[in-house]
């Protein structure tokens, strides 16, 4: 176990301050590993945190930072973003559990959500490791923002930061009940961090302050952070014998490294990690064989790191280039694969990537002869009409059309057959989205060219949806 809250407070306090009167000391992340509390109160997990759909620990928990880790900005495509998507909801949805851990506020966060192609995690942690949420209502933790008021003075952070021109505020948003976040020019921020340290000392206040991106300078309650927050919710599942059987944590600047300290995490640090990420591994992380530098940028360095510690396939759907070959004679199939293989192919084709025939050819082979679809509007159609339209070429190319699964959750109904609901989102070129709900029936048909067969599609408009006009085929 670890210290008593009041200790770790003291021994963090105590070691940044030796970290940062160190020579090689260049960056303001402190060099404590995350430690359990005595004062956290591990209530249960609420439903809301989306876990009923397995029972058990999660094969494998995922705990990754958004911008620059999850989300390469200067990838318009979201080519890797969109692979690891297909991967997750292919592979590890049904049974493992993902964790978004952002410096961004509840705002910037659902801002971010509307502008990419972002899976509904599990939980979110925002706000630099101050705020907790779960399932897709956001459920906040309030067992976790109690602990945090302990000690902490957000009157004071606001007072004695003022005295520091080299600091100017973040925007409102950005400000929350346990975080006060600053901009600062790289070269003043050893400085400010270690006389605002000792101020903030001076009034009885014990503060994390960390240093990310080159240009962002959080002053959080003590005992938050990334890496805390992740040790608080590890704790909390293992007391409800929910603990992961293997977590790996991502991330890219200044905030995550606390991520790479919790014991027992794997970690990956991806390509385009940030400088203060790379100085703090050099001073602290090389001697842990847990944390890689990946090669690959943002979701690529993580579905990299899966393979790299073995932690579970690694073939994002995406990867594989040809998907209108047959099956090899299998005595089982993977619904939530086969879906996922599905809308990557109608993506492709939608793209003008993948010749409509093709398509066609293996719907045929996979819609049951007397099945229908029915649409969001409402409409039903056979699929035999609707293989029609496609033929008919009802929709113009556009190649900047995605498509994606997300929330795909399984229910085997009988024997052979399976019940996959999920949501299906659809962007344009111009950026615009439209998603519904799916429920799909699948049986297994092991004679067949592709070892299974689709029975019945229905879909609805997710809310906020049915207005736009543009085709919706498949
Ligand atoms: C995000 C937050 C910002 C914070 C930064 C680094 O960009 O919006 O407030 O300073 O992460 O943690
Ligand atoms: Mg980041």
């Amino acid at each position: 176990m670890g210290y008593a809250a009041q200790d770790s407070a003291r021994v963090v306090t105590r070691e940044m301050r030796r970290g940062l009167s160190s020579p090689a000391y260049n960056c303001a992340i402190s060099p404590f590993s995350c430690t359990l509390s005595p004062h956290w109160t591990l209530a249960p997990l609420p439903r809301a945190a989306a876990m009923d759909r397995f029972s058990g620990s999660p094969r494998l928990m995922i705990v990754s930072d958004l911008d620059h880790t999850m989300v390469d900005h200067h990838d318009e495509e979201n080519a890797s973003l969109l692979r690891f998507n297909a991967l997750w909801e292919s592979e590890y949805r049904h049974d493992s559990l993902l964790v978004f851990s952002t410096g961004r506020s509840p705002t910037l966060y659902k801002q971010l959500r509307r502008e990419k192609p972002l899976l509904t995690p599990d939980i979110t942690i925002m706000s630099v490791g101050t705020e907790i949420a779960y399932g897709e209502a956001m459920a906040v933790d309030e067992g976790w923002e109690e602990y945090l008021n302990r000690g902490w003075d957000r009157n004071i952070v606001v007072q004695e930061t003022a005295r520091f021109p080299q600091l100017s505020l973040q925007p409102e948003t950005e400000q929350r009940p346990h975080k006060v976040s600053f901009y600062v020019q790289e070269g003043d921020a050893e400085a400010v961090t270690r006389a605002l340290l000792l101020s903030l000392e001076n009034h009885g206040l014990d503060v994390k302050i960390i240093y990310s991106g080159g240009q962002d300078l959080d002053v959080l309650a003590k005992g938050a952070g990334k890496g805390q927050a992740l040790a608080y919710l590890l704790n909390k599942l293992k007391a409800s014998g929910r603990a992961p059987l293997n977590t790996l944590a991502c991330g890219d600047s200044g905030n995550d490294a606390e991520l790479f300290t919790v014991p027992d995490v794997h970690g990956v640090m991806v390509k385009n990690a940030q400088k203060e990420l790379l100085q703090w591994y050099a001073d602290n992380g090389r001697s842990n064989p847990k944390l890689v530098h990946a090669s690959g940028r943002c979701a690529a360095g993580i579905i990299e790191a899966i393979g790299h510690f073995n932690l579970g396939p690694n073939l994002s759907p995406r990867d594989v280039a040809e998907l209108c070959a047959e099956a090899q004679k299998k005595s089982s199939f993977s619904p939530g694969l086969e879906i996922v293989k599905l809308y990557v192919l109608y993506e492709r084709w939608l793209r003008g990537e993948e010749d409509s025939s093709r398509l066609a050819h293996v719907l045929k082979d996979i819609c049951y002869p007397s099945g229908s679809m029915v649409y969001p509007s409402g409409g039903e159609r056979s699929f035999e009409e609707a293989l029609y339209g496609l033929k008919g070429g009802e929709v113009a190319e556009d190649r900047g059309r995605r498509v994606w699964v997300d929330r795909l959750s399984l229910s085997e109904i009988c024997a052979d057959s399976w019940l996959a609901k999920f949501h299906k989102w659809e962007s344009y070129s111009g950026g615009e989205r439209r998603g519904c709900v799916v429920t799909a029936l699948l049986r297994a048909k092991p004679e067949s060219a592709r070892g299974f067969e689709l029975v019945h599609l229905h879909q609805t408009w997710l809310d906020g949806c049915a207005a736009s006009g543009a085709a919706w085929v498949f």
